[in-house]
Protein backbone atom coordinates (compact mmCIF):
# COMPACT_ATOMS: atom_id res chain seq x y z
CA UNK A 1 0.00 0.00 0.00
CA UNK A 2 1.28 3.44 -0.80
CA UNK A 3 0.91 6.46 1.69
CA UNK A 4 0.42 9.90 0.70
CA UNK A 5 0.36 13.10 3.43
CA UNK A 6 -3.05 14.82 4.39
CA UNK A 7 -1.64 18.04 3.14
CA UNK A 8 0.05 19.72 5.48
CA UNK A 9 -1.70 18.03 8.65
CA UNK A 10 1.70 15.45 9.20
CA UNK A 11 -1.00 12.68 8.82
CA UNK A 12 -0.14 9.53 6.53
CA UNK A 13 -2.87 7.91 5.01
CA UNK A 14 -3.46 5.18 2.48
CA UNK A 15 -3.95 6.48 -1.35
CA UNK A 16 -7.07 3.65 -0.99
CA UNK A 17 -9.68 4.58 1.22
CA UNK A 18 -12.62 2.67 2.65
CA UNK A 19 -16.06 4.93 1.66
CA UNK A 20 -18.85 4.03 4.09
CA UNK A 21 -21.63 5.59 2.51
CA UNK A 22 -23.05 1.84 1.84
CA UNK A 23 -22.42 0.89 5.49
CA UNK A 24 -25.39 3.55 6.41
CA UNK A 25 -27.80 1.68 4.23
CA UNK A 26 -31.03 2.49 3.14
CA UNK A 27 -33.20 2.26 0.12
CA UNK A 28 -30.48 4.71 -1.70
CA UNK A 29 -28.21 1.09 -1.61
CA UNK A 30 -31.39 -1.07 -2.94
CA UNK A 31 -30.28 -4.00 -0.37
CA UNK A 32 -30.29 -3.18 3.07
CA UNK A 33 -26.98 -3.23 4.76
CA UNK A 34 -25.90 -5.72 7.23
CA UNK A 35 -24.38 -4.42 10.48
CA UNK A 36 -22.28 -7.95 10.57
CA UNK A 37 -20.84 -7.83 7.00
CA UNK A 38 -20.23 -4.00 7.18
CA UNK A 39 -17.62 -5.09 10.40
CA UNK A 40 -16.05 -7.87 8.55
CA UNK A 41 -15.87 -4.98 5.37
CA UNK A 42 -13.89 -2.48 7.73
CA UNK A 43 -11.79 -5.26 9.09
CA UNK A 44 -10.87 -6.87 5.71
CA UNK A 45 -10.06 -3.35 4.50
CA UNK A 46 -7.53 -2.53 7.74
CA UNK A 47 -6.41 -6.35 7.44
CA UNK A 48 -5.18 -5.37 3.86
CA UNK A 49 -3.21 -2.44 4.37
CA UNK A 50 -5.97 0.29 4.34
CA UNK A 51 -5.80 2.73 7.04
CA UNK A 52 -7.95 5.69 6.27
CA UNK A 53 -11.80 5.30 6.91
CA UNK A 54 -14.34 8.23 5.43
CA UNK A 55 -17.99 8.44 7.13
CA UNK A 56 -20.30 10.86 7.92
CA UNK A 57 -23.21 11.22 10.87
CA UNK A 58 -25.90 11.41 7.31
CA UNK A 59 -24.70 8.33 6.13
CA UNK A 60 -27.62 5.83 7.89
CA UNK A 61 -28.05 8.72 10.38
CA UNK A 62 -25.90 7.79 12.71
CA UNK A 63 -25.35 3.84 11.71
CA UNK A 64 -21.94 4.44 9.20
CA UNK A 65 -20.55 5.92 12.32
CA UNK A 66 -21.68 3.30 15.23
CA UNK A 67 -20.49 0.57 12.98
CA UNK A 68 -17.08 1.92 12.39
CA UNK A 69 -17.05 2.12 16.03
CA UNK A 70 -17.35 -1.29 16.48
CA UNK A 71 -15.12 -2.59 13.85
CA UNK A 72 -12.29 -0.28 15.20
CA UNK A 73 -12.22 -0.88 19.12
CA UNK A 74 -8.65 -2.25 20.06
CA UNK A 75 -7.04 -1.18 17.11
CA UNK A 76 -8.35 2.60 16.61
CA UNK A 77 -4.76 4.15 17.04
CA UNK A 78 -3.90 2.54 13.84
CA UNK A 79 -6.69 4.24 11.81
CA UNK A 80 -7.11 7.44 10.36
CA UNK A 81 -10.66 8.56 10.91
CA UNK A 82 -12.76 11.07 8.63
CA UNK A 83 -16.04 12.06 9.33
CA UNK A 84 -17.75 14.69 8.61
CA UNK A 85 -20.30 18.00 9.88
CA UNK A 86 -22.99 20.04 8.46
CA UNK A 87 -25.54 17.90 7.54
CA UNK A 88 -28.07 17.46 10.12
CA UNK A 89 -31.17 15.09 10.28
CA UNK A 90 -33.12 14.92 13.45
CA UNK A 91 -35.00 17.62 13.18
CA UNK A 92 -32.67 20.32 13.97
CA UNK A 93 -32.95 23.58 12.09
CA UNK A 94 -30.73 24.35 8.82
CA UNK A 95 -31.09 24.79 5.14
CA UNK A 96 -33.19 21.95 3.51
CA UNK A 97 -30.61 19.70 1.30
CA UNK A 98 -32.57 16.50 0.48
CA UNK A 99 -35.50 14.55 1.83
CA UNK A 100 -34.05 10.68 2.47
CA UNK A 101 -35.69 7.54 3.82
CA UNK A 102 -38.07 9.69 6.54
CA UNK A 103 -35.41 12.34 7.34
CA UNK A 104 -35.12 15.71 6.01
CA UNK A 105 -31.23 16.41 5.51
CA UNK A 106 -30.52 19.85 6.60
CA UNK A 107 -27.28 22.17 5.79
CA UNK A 108 -26.20 23.79 9.24
CA UNK A 109 -22.65 24.94 9.56
CA UNK A 110 -22.95 27.60 12.79
CA UNK A 111 -19.99 27.04 15.08
CA UNK A 112 -22.70 25.87 18.20
CA UNK A 113 -24.44 23.16 15.81
CA UNK A 114 -20.35 22.02 14.70
CA UNK A 115 -19.88 21.33 18.43
CA UNK A 116 -22.74 19.57 19.05
CA UNK A 117 -22.41 17.25 15.93
CA UNK A 118 -18.58 16.56 16.52
CA UNK A 119 -19.73 15.43 20.22
CA UNK A 120 -22.42 13.22 18.39
CA UNK A 121 -20.01 11.72 16.16
CA UNK A 122 -17.13 11.34 19.14
CA UNK A 123 -19.81 8.97 20.87
CA UNK A 124 -20.66 6.99 18.10
CA UNK A 125 -16.91 6.10 17.06
CA UNK A 126 -16.06 5.60 20.16
CA UNK A 127 -13.05 8.02 20.12
CA UNK A 128 -12.15 10.97 21.64
CA UNK A 129 -10.76 12.50 18.61
CA UNK A 130 -11.38 12.47 14.92
CA UNK A 131 -8.31 12.61 12.58
CA UNK A 132 -9.75 14.83 9.71
CA UNK A 133 -13.18 16.88 10.48
CA UNK A 134 -14.72 17.79 6.92
CA UNK A 135 -17.55 20.17 6.20
CA UNK A 136 -20.02 17.92 4.25
CA UNK A 137 -21.53 20.54 2.27
CA UNK A 138 -21.21 24.20 1.86
CA UNK A 139 -23.28 26.83 4.27
CA UNK A 140 -26.49 28.39 1.96
CA UNK A 141 -28.41 31.19 1.87
CA UNK A 142 -30.72 31.67 3.31
CA UNK A 143 -29.04 30.90 6.55
CA UNK A 144 -25.37 31.10 5.80
CA UNK A 145 -22.92 31.06 8.01
CA UNK A 146 -20.08 33.01 6.88
CA UNK A 147 -16.53 30.92 6.40
CA UNK A 148 -14.69 32.70 8.64
CA UNK A 149 -16.97 31.57 11.57
CA UNK A 150 -16.21 28.16 10.68
CA UNK A 151 -12.86 28.05 10.16
CA UNK A 152 -12.49 29.52 13.54
CA UNK A 153 -14.39 27.31 15.02
CA UNK A 154 -12.93 24.49 13.98
CA UNK A 155 -9.36 25.87 14.34
CA UNK A 156 -10.44 26.17 18.01
CA UNK A 157 -11.55 22.19 18.22
CA UNK A 158 -8.61 21.43 16.49
CA UNK A 159 -6.23 23.65 19.19
CA UNK A 160 -8.19 21.28 21.72
CA UNK A 161 -7.64 18.07 20.72
CA UNK A 162 -10.31 17.22 19.21
CA UNK A 163 -9.63 16.93 16.00
CA UNK A 164 -6.32 16.95 13.96
CA UNK A 165 -7.04 18.29 10.62
CA UNK A 166 -9.36 20.08 8.89
CA UNK A 167 -11.32 19.41 5.46
CA UNK A 168 -13.68 20.91 2.78
CA UNK A 169 -15.93 18.77 0.56
CA UNK A 170 -18.17 19.46 -2.59
CA UNK A 171 -16.87 23.38 -2.70
CA UNK A 172 -16.29 25.40 -5.35
CA UNK A 173 -12.82 27.18 -5.96
CA UNK A 174 -14.15 30.56 -4.45
CA UNK A 175 -15.29 28.74 -0.96
CA UNK A 176 -11.95 26.70 -0.70
CA UNK A 177 -9.86 29.58 -1.20
CA UNK A 178 -11.52 31.61 1.90
CA UNK A 179 -11.37 28.08 3.73
CA UNK A 180 -7.59 28.41 3.35
CA UNK A 181 -7.07 32.25 3.93
CA UNK A 182 -9.10 31.56 6.99
CA UNK A 183 -7.66 28.24 8.91
CA UNK A 184 -5.44 25.21 7.83
CA UNK A 185 -7.59 23.20 5.38
CA UNK A 186 -5.69 19.51 4.74
CA UNK A 187 -7.78 18.32 2.32
CA UNK A 188 -10.45 18.44 0.16
CA UNK A 189 -13.13 15.93 -0.95
CA UNK A 190 -15.07 16.00 -4.08
CA UNK A 191 -16.47 13.90 -7.13
CA UNK A 192 -14.17 12.71 -9.13
CA UNK A 193 -13.63 9.40 -11.14
CA UNK A 194 -12.27 8.56 -14.49
CA UNK A 195 -15.17 9.44 -15.66
CA UNK A 196 -16.00 12.97 -13.63
CA UNK A 197 -13.32 14.60 -14.18
CA UNK A 198 -15.02 18.51 -13.71
CA UNK A 199 -12.68 19.29 -10.93
CA UNK A 200 -9.50 19.24 -13.08
CA UNK A 201 -10.10 23.12 -15.00
CA UNK A 202 -10.18 24.75 -11.25
CA UNK A 203 -9.91 22.92 -7.52
CA UNK A 204 -7.49 20.21 -8.50
CA UNK A 205 -4.97 22.47 -9.85
CA UNK A 206 -5.70 25.06 -6.76
CA UNK A 207 -5.28 21.81 -4.58
CA UNK A 208 -2.03 21.14 -5.82
CA UNK A 209 -0.28 24.29 -5.66
CA UNK A 210 -1.71 24.54 -2.18
CA UNK A 211 -0.59 21.31 -1.05
CA UNK A 212 -3.87 20.05 0.02
CA UNK A 213 -4.89 16.77 -0.47
CA UNK A 214 -7.48 15.98 -2.49
CA UNK A 215 -9.91 12.70 -1.78
CA UNK A 216 -11.80 11.53 -5.03
CA UNK A 217 -15.00 10.53 -3.63
CA UNK A 218 -17.46 7.80 -5.88
CA UNK A 219 -14.40 6.70 -7.85
CA UNK A 220 -15.70 3.66 -8.74
CA UNK A 221 -19.00 5.59 -10.18
CA UNK A 222 -20.87 3.50 -7.45
CA UNK A 223 -19.65 0.05 -8.71
CA UNK A 224 -19.84 1.08 -12.66
CA UNK A 225 -16.45 1.21 -13.12
CA UNK A 226 -15.70 -2.31 -11.81
CA UNK A 227 -16.99 -3.49 -14.55
CA UNK A 228 -19.37 -5.81 -12.65
CA UNK A 229 -22.88 -3.91 -13.30
CA UNK A 230 -23.88 -5.22 -16.70
CA UNK A 231 -27.01 -4.38 -19.06
CA UNK A 232 -29.32 -6.45 -17.60
CA UNK A 233 -28.82 -5.38 -14.02
CA UNK A 234 -31.56 -3.19 -12.56
CA UNK A 235 -31.87 -1.29 -9.47
CA UNK A 236 -35.01 -0.14 -7.45
CA UNK A 237 -37.01 2.59 -8.02
CA UNK A 238 -35.43 4.63 -4.45
CA UNK A 239 -31.86 3.39 -5.75
CA UNK A 240 -29.67 6.73 -5.92
CA UNK A 241 -28.41 4.98 -9.16
CA UNK A 242 -31.66 4.77 -10.55
CA UNK A 243 -31.18 8.49 -10.36
CA UNK A 244 -30.48 9.62 -13.88
CA UNK A 245 -29.64 13.22 -12.36
CA UNK A 246 -26.86 11.76 -9.66
CA UNK A 247 -25.61 9.05 -12.23
CA UNK A 248 -26.15 9.53 -16.06
CA UNK A 249 -23.77 6.68 -16.64
CA UNK A 250 -26.24 4.33 -15.49
CA UNK A 251 -28.31 5.24 -18.11
CA UNK A 252 -28.51 2.32 -20.73
CA UNK A 253 -26.50 4.04 -23.61
CA UNK A 254 -24.05 5.42 -21.18
CA UNK A 255 -23.58 2.08 -19.51
CA UNK A 256 -22.83 0.33 -22.56
CA UNK A 257 -20.32 3.23 -23.34
CA UNK A 258 -18.65 2.05 -20.29
CA UNK A 259 -18.72 -1.46 -20.07
CA UNK A 260 -16.80 -0.84 -23.78
CA UNK A 261 -13.89 1.30 -22.46
CA UNK A 262 -13.49 -1.38 -19.90
CA UNK A 263 -14.04 -4.36 -22.46
CA UNK A 264 -11.09 -2.56 -24.16
CA UNK A 265 -8.67 -2.64 -21.17
CA UNK A 266 -9.28 -6.34 -20.46
CA UNK A 267 -5.45 -6.70 -21.94
CA UNK A 268 -4.01 -4.10 -19.51
CA UNK A 269 -5.57 -5.64 -16.65
CA UNK A 270 -3.87 -9.11 -17.93
CA UNK A 271 -0.87 -7.60 -18.45
CA UNK A 272 -0.60 -6.29 -14.91
CA UNK A 273 -2.44 -9.57 -13.42
CA UNK A 274 -5.28 -7.60 -11.90
CA UNK A 275 -8.56 -7.00 -11.87
CA UNK A 276 -9.84 -4.28 -13.48
CA UNK A 277 -11.67 -2.04 -10.53
CA UNK A 278 -7.71 -2.41 -9.53
CA UNK A 279 -6.57 -0.87 -13.20
CA UNK A 280 -9.19 1.82 -12.58
CA UNK A 281 -8.61 2.81 -8.84
CA UNK A 282 -4.68 2.69 -10.29
CA UNK A 283 -4.95 4.61 -12.65
CA UNK A 284 -7.29 7.22 -10.62
CA UNK A 285 -4.68 7.66 -8.01
CA UNK A 286 -2.10 8.16 -10.61
CA UNK A 287 -3.99 11.32 -11.84
CA UNK A 288 -1.98 14.62 -11.16
CA UNK A 289 -3.29 15.86 -8.28
CA UNK A 290 -5.61 13.38 -6.70
CA UNK A 291 -3.69 12.03 -3.78
CA UNK A 292 -6.66 9.27 -2.29
CA UNK A 293 -9.07 7.07 -3.65
CA UNK A 294 -12.53 6.58 -1.61
CA UNK A 295 -14.29 3.24 -2.62
CA UNK A 296 -16.47 2.18 -1.09
CA UNK A 297 -17.52 -1.49 -0.50
CA UNK A 298 -19.92 -3.54 0.91
CA UNK A 299 -18.42 -6.85 1.27
CA UNK A 300 -14.80 -8.17 2.36
CA UNK A 301 -13.87 -9.44 -0.28
CA UNK A 302 -14.37 -5.93 -2.45
CA UNK A 303 -12.59 -4.13 0.23
CA UNK A 304 -9.22 -6.45 -0.47
CA UNK A 305 -9.32 -6.18 -3.48
CA UNK A 306 -9.82 -2.47 -3.36
CA UNK A 307 -6.84 -1.99 -1.35
CA UNK A 308 -4.49 -4.31 -3.61
CA UNK A 309 -5.00 -1.59 -6.08
CA UNK A 310 -2.78 0.80 -3.38
CA UNK A 311 0.10 -0.98 -4.89
CA UNK A 312 -0.33 -1.07 -8.54
CA UNK A 313 1.78 1.41 -10.67
CA UNK A 314 0.85 1.54 -13.69
CA UNK A 315 3.58 2.10 -16.69
CA UNK A 316 3.42 5.82 -17.90
CA UNK A 317 2.02 4.66 -21.42
CA UNK A 318 -0.44 2.12 -19.96
CA UNK A 319 -1.60 5.74 -17.83
CA UNK A 320 -1.49 7.89 -20.43
CA UNK A 321 -3.60 5.42 -22.61
CA UNK A 322 -6.25 4.82 -19.21
CA UNK A 323 -6.50 8.89 -19.42
CA UNK A 324 -6.58 9.55 -23.52
CA UNK A 325 -9.62 7.23 -23.73
CA UNK A 326 -11.45 7.70 -20.36
CA UNK A 327 -11.29 11.47 -21.53
CA UNK A 328 -13.22 10.49 -24.42
CA UNK A 329 -15.56 9.12 -23.03
CA UNK A 330 -16.11 12.18 -20.84
CA UNK A 331 -16.46 14.14 -22.93
CA UNK A 332 -19.87 12.53 -24.08
CA UNK A 333 -21.67 13.15 -20.83
CA UNK A 334 -22.99 16.13 -22.21
N1 LIG B 1 -18.50 14.11 0.48
C1 LIG B 1 -19.56 13.68 -0.17
O1 LIG B 1 -20.52 14.44 -0.41
C2 LIG B 1 -19.63 12.27 -0.62
C3 LIG B 1 -20.62 11.83 -1.54
C4 LIG B 1 -20.62 10.51 -1.96
C5 LIG B 1 -19.66 9.64 -1.47
N2 LIG B 1 -18.73 10.07 -0.55
C6 LIG B 1 -17.70 9.15 0.01
O2 LIG B 1 -17.06 8.47 -1.04
C7 LIG B 1 -17.20 7.05 -0.81
C8 LIG B 1 -17.21 6.29 -2.12
O3 LIG B 1 -18.36 6.61 -2.88
P1 LIG B 1 -19.55 5.56 -3.08
O4 LIG B 1 -19.46 4.55 -2.01
O5 LIG B 1 -20.80 6.35 -3.20
O6 LIG B 1 -19.27 4.98 -4.53
P2 LIG B 1 -18.10 4.11 -5.19
O7 LIG B 1 -16.93 4.00 -4.30
O8 LIG B 1 -17.90 4.69 -6.54
O9 LIG B 1 -18.83 2.69 -5.36
C9 LIG B 1 -19.05 1.87 -4.25
C10 LIG B 1 -19.85 0.64 -4.68
O10 LIG B 1 -19.20 -0.05 -5.74
C11 LIG B 1 -19.35 -1.45 -5.57
N3 LIG B 1 -17.98 -2.01 -5.41
C12 LIG B 1 -16.95 -1.50 -4.70
N4 LIG B 1 -15.85 -2.27 -4.82
C13 LIG B 1 -16.18 -3.28 -5.63
C14 LIG B 1 -15.49 -4.42 -6.14
N5 LIG B 1 -14.20 -4.61 -5.85
N6 LIG B 1 -16.16 -5.26 -6.95
C15 LIG B 1 -17.46 -5.05 -7.27
N7 LIG B 1 -18.18 -4.01 -6.82
C16 LIG B 1 -17.55 -3.13 -6.01
C17 LIG B 1 -20.21 -1.68 -4.36
O11 LIG B 1 -21.58 -1.65 -4.78
P3 LIG B 1 -22.60 -2.90 -4.70
O12 LIG B 1 -22.02 -3.97 -3.85
O13 LIG B 1 -23.84 -2.30 -4.16
O14 LIG B 1 -22.74 -3.29 -6.14
C18 LIG B 1 -19.95 -0.40 -3.57
O15 LIG B 1 -20.96 -0.08 -2.67
C19 LIG B 1 -18.49 6.94 0.01
O16 LIG B 1 -18.65 5.68 0.62
C20 LIG B 1 -18.30 8.09 0.95
O17 LIG B 1 -17.39 7.76 1.98
C21 LIG B 1 -18.69 11.37 -0.16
Amino acid sequence: MQFRPLGKSGINASIVALGTWVTGGGTVWSQDTDDAESIRTIQAALDAGINFIDTAPAYGFGRSEEVIGKAIKGRRDKVVVATKCGLLFNGEPGVDHFFLDGHMLRRNLHPESIRKELEGSLRRLGTDHVDLYQTHWPSIEPDKTPIADQMACLMQLKDQGKICAIGVCNVSLEELRENAARGDVASCQMRYSLLWRDIEKDVLPYCQRQNIAVLAYQPLEQGLLTGKVTMDRKFNKDDIRSHEGWNPWFKPENRQRVLELLDGWKSLAAQYKCTPVQLVIAATAMQPGITHVLCGARRPEQASENAAAGSLVLEPQDFRRMQDESKAVFATRG
